[in-house]
């Protein structure tokens, strides 16, 4: 969307600041209390935190460029032009999928200062109560619960008094459950013509109630979307948290153009390797630098390339690295396993309107420059919309029959599936078609059963690795699916969408039983871009997992994980805000750490060969003969 657009305006000078470095060469010391690895969520919100302790210095590695300057990573609506296959996107893509035809997703992550947070869609959903309950539940720490969590949920916002637009959002939003002095902007989107569609429907159906705050620990229903935008600008972890570190001064150093190879065991105590060094270079051809931590590392690099870190470091399942060509130091066979992400599909209808959508943005140059022009001048104007406008949350009633085999969800307050509301054609696997406007009721599912896996392809950390979502491999995904599109149908069928919705479009249109309906389905759904789960999270004394429920990795000493990997399930919402949320209380508990080895992370003796720190259990001794 919106590509042949952002072409002509996407490139501005770099503007570099003050401690913002852009060559390894080039970083001032030597040794720094904390190497955080990648400058997205995560890491952008733990190295500023640490940052705000004067006492300590934390170097911030990131492999992108900065996001300053970058008109499209400004303009809201220009999102979509961000990714896949530009300079800011990993450009990754997914193995063949058998639950989708076989058909090979692109796979986007940001790769630029903010990380996914500076090509992403803005959306800003905390998800449910039974999220992280249940996290605090599979994790054994009850800090990771909903009401534990709620001090840092606000310490993120700084909730936008009015709208974008200025319009009244008295009964939009409940302010009084979100933070106004956090580093973070969230606010209200402008009017659009189809808002009092998607209410009237609230009004009309009982099955879809309306929802004044999504927010709230409760998002079922649909109401108004949340979004990270700042006087009609995007809001990122770079222009929050990162660049006004860097502008205040704060004891922060981050290093732009760099990517980390691998971290690199420093020693050990009783017989716990020690992870405090950090090697990264330009390019693929570029010098190698080494530098070390005195207190830990932690890598944010995110969903795909924190396990791929891991295990190009010696760390995950020992027989794999060594059929690598890798040495393993830490047996843990759970790193890049456990990937989940939420499938998503476009339903399109034709729509009877002369109001301009943001179709006409797309196809119509003299409209994209009136827009262009008025959002450089006042940030207004439809260029300040997210891609959507409201977003619905919903769970499929017990007495379908479909969960038989269980409920992936985490509880009453967790949604199965999600509807995105999109004023025009959103759907990236159909061709735009040059005539006509539309409507687009975006179908999610988001308590999906199905895992899939990060492995790697090659010991060359430049390669990229095997990116496998496993899409609707689990039965339970597709029937969600399924009844989510039939919802979809319900939805706009209410009276008040009479005159407006002319037809359904394209292949939608044509399915109409279950099995029409799965092969639909299966022909069209994409990504919304939410891997999680891939370096999950368990108990302390636990055989599966990762990390510990302190975020540090299991049988070692100075090495952390803070991003999306760590969720065990991942939320039932879009992932930034949960990414953000963790984020925030890992800063917490590293700043109270003392920075010695948890007394808890109980590795063994080295296993046969030396080479080897298992960590207890089953599973890991099982395949110690490395
Ligand atoms: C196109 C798109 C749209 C999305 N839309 C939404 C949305 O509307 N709402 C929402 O809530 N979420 C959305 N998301 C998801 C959300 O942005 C992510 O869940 C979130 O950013 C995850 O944070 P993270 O810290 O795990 O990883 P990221 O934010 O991806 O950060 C990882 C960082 O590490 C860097 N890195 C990786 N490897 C290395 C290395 N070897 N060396 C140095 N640096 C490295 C990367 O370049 C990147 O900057 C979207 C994501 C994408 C890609
Ligand atoms: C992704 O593809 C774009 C367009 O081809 C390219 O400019 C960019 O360098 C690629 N990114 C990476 C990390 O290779
Ligand atoms: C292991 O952890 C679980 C959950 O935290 C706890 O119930 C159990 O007592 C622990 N076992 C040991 C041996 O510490
Ligand atoms: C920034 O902080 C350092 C010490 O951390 C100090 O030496 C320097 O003068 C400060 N610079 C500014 C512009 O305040
Ligand atoms: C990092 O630590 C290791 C182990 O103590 C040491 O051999 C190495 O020289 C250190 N590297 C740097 C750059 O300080
Ligand atoms: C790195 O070197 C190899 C061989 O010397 C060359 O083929 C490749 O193009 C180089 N890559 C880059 C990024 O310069
Ligand atoms: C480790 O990988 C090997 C080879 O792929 C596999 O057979 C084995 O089951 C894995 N071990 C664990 C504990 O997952
Ligand atoms: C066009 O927009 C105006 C103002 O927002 C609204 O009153 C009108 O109903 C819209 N027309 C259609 C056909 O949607
Ligand atoms: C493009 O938009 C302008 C301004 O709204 C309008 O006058 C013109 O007719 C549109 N062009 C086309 C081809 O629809
Ligand atoms: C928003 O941006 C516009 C255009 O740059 C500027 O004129 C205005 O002062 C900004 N408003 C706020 C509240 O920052
Ligand atoms: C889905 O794709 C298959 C082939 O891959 C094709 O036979 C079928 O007609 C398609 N169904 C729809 C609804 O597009
Ligand atoms: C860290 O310590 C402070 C002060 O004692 C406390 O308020 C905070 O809750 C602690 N953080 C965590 C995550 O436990
Ligand atoms: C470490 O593991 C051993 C053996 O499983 C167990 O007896 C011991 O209690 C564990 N220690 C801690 C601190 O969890």
């Amino acid at each position: 969307m919106l590509s042949a657009f952002h072409l002509s305006v996407v490139s501005f000078p770099l503007v570099v600041t003050a401690a913002l470095y852009s060559h390894p060469a080039d970083v001032p010391q030597t040794s720094y209390d904390f190497i955080v690895v990648g400058a997205g969520v995560g890491g952008g919100v733990v190295a500023r935190r640490l940052s705000e302790d004067p006492g300590t210095r934390t170097l911030l590695i990131e492999a992108g460029p900065s996001n300053e300057g970058i008109l499209p990573v400004e303009v809201p609506l220009l999102c979509t032009s961000l990714s896949p296959d530009t300079a800011y996107d990993w450009n990754y893509t997914t193995t063949p999928q058998r639950g989708l035809d076989d058909r090979v997703l692109g796979y986007p992550r940001g790769r630029l200062l903010g990380g996914s947070s500076s090509i992403n869609y803005l959306a800003w959903t905390r998800g449910s109560r039974d999220d992280y309950d249940r996290l605090a539940r599979v994790s054994g720490d009850a800090g990771w619960a909903w009401d534990a969590l709620t001090p840092f949920m606000k310490s993120i916002e700084n909730f936008a008094p009015g709208a974008v637009d200025g319009h009244n959002i008295s009964g939009q939003v409940d302010r009084s459950l979100h933070g106004t002095s956090g580093p973070l902007t969230i606010s209200m989107p402008m009017d659009l013509p189809t808002d009092r569609f998607v209410i009237g429907t609230t009004q009309q159906l009982k099955e879809f109630p309306f929802v004044e705050d999504m927010n709230s620990g409760n998002p079922i229903g649909i109401g108004y979307g949340q979004n990270t935008i700042k006087n009609g600008t995007r809001d990122s972890s770079a222009t929050a948290y990162i660049l006004p570190a860097l502008a205040s001064n704060l004891t922060l150093d981050v290093l732009v153009n760099s990517q980390v190879l691998r971290v690199l065991q420093t020693g050990s105590v009783d017989g716990v390797p020690i992870f405090r060094g950090v090697q990264f270079a330009a390019s693929a051809n570029g010098t190698v630098f080494t530098i070390n931590a005195t207190r830990e590392v932690i890598l944010s690099a995110g969903s795909v390339a924190t396990p791929q870190l891991l295990l190009l470091s010696g760390i995950g399942n020992s027989t794999r690295l060594k059929q690598t060509g890798i040495r393993p130091i830490v047996n843990l066979p759970d790193v890049g396993q456990n990937m989940q992400d939420h499938p998503l599909l476009g339903n399109i209808f034709n729509v009877h309107t002369s109001n301009i959508t943001t179709d006409d943005i797309r196809r119509n140059n003299t409209v994209a420059s009136e827009e262009l022009a008025q959002w450089q001048t006042s940030r207004t104007g439809l260029l300040t919309l997210p891609p959507s406008a409201q977003i619905g949350w919903f769970r499929v009633p017990d007495k379908s029959g479909i969960f038989a085999g269980g409920d992936p969800s985490a509880g009453p307050t967790s949604p199965h599936f999600e509807f995105i509301v999109a004023d025009g054609f959103a759907a990236t696997q159909q061709a735009f078609p040059s005539t006509g406007r539309f409507f687009t009721l975006v179908t999610v599912v988001v308590s999906p059963k199905s895992r899939g896996a990060v492995t790697l392809a090659s010991s060359d950390p430049f390669a990229n690795p095997v990116v496998d979502p496993n899409f609707f491999s689990a039965p339970v995904d597709i029937a969600i699916m399924r009844e989510a599109v039939k919802a979809a149908r319900r939805f706009v069928s209410a009276p008040v969408w009479k005159g407006y919705i002319e037809s359904e479009f394209g292949p939608f249109g044509s399915a109409h039983t279950d099995a029409e309906i799965e092969d639909y389905v299966r022909n069209f759904t994409i990504t919304v871009f939410h891997p999680a789960g891939t370096a999950a999270m368990a108990p302390f004394n636990a055989t599966h997992g990762v990390v510990n429920p302190d975020l540090t990795v299991k049988g070692t000493v100075g090495l952390r994980v803070v991003d999306a990997s760590i969720f065990p399930f991942i939320p039932a919402a879009h992932t930034q805000a949960p990414t953000y949320i963790i984020a925030e209380r890992a800063a917490s508990l590293i700043r109270n750490s003392t920075g010695t080895a948890p007394a808890n992370a109980n590795a063994t003796a080295p296993c046969e060969g030396n080479t080897t720190a298992a960590v207890s259990g089953a599973s890991s001794l099982a395949d110690s003969s490395v």
